[in-house]
């Protein structure tokens, strides 16, 4: 599976008080009969795997394109998404991003939330809206201007 690197992000900051995150932002195509079903089976697996091992994030899936945000330790992202590529569900698999921070959880209740598509644009923007740390606010301004300027065309499509 061809992984290509769009965006490649800084180098960790120094920082006394906040968790190190490594965030992974990935869009990939699911393959055929992958349906709402499918999706809600992905979705407990999560909810078993990401909570053990200090994973949150989001989900979007919309006109058979996923999208996802994870963040955590490196290494048990790095676990993840081994599993993840691994996954027959989807392909063309595509990294949108991918650095290691010190910085706030973006989604600090969420497991693995599903989004629906038509309303990515909205959680981004409440997210960025309501994030008080400077570096959250940026990564979301950047994957909001990913989103607008068609990067993620499937999904604001939908
Ligand atoms: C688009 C997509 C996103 C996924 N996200 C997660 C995830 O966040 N956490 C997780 O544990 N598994 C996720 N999976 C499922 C894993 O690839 C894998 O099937 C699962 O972890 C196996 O666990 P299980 O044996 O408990 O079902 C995802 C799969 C796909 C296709």
């Amino acid at each position: 599976m061809s992984v290509i690197h769009i965006i490649k992000g800084d180098e960790p900051l120094a920082s006394p008080s906040l968790p190190l995150l490594y965030n992974l932002v990935y869009c990939s195509r699911a393959t055929a009969g992958v349906d709402d079903a499918a999706v809600d089976r992905i979705l407990e697996s999560a909810k078993r795997f990401n909570p053990a091992h200090g994973i949150t994030g989001l989900l979007v899936f919309g006109s058979g394109i996923f999208f996802q945000w994870i963040e955590g330790p490196r290494e048990n992202v790095a676990r993840l998404m081994t599993m993840i590529h691994a996954d027959p569900r989807h392909e063309s698999i595509v990294l949108l991003s991918e650095f290691e921070e010190m910085r706030e959880r973006l989604f600090p209740d969420w497991d693995m939330e599903l989004v629906a598509a038509a309303d990515i644009r909205d959680v981004l923007v409440d997210a960025k809206n309501d994030a008080e740390d400077e570096k959250n606010a940026a990564v979301l301004t950047l994957l909001i201007e990913q989103l607008d300027s068609g990067q993620l065309s499937e999904l604001s499509r939908a």
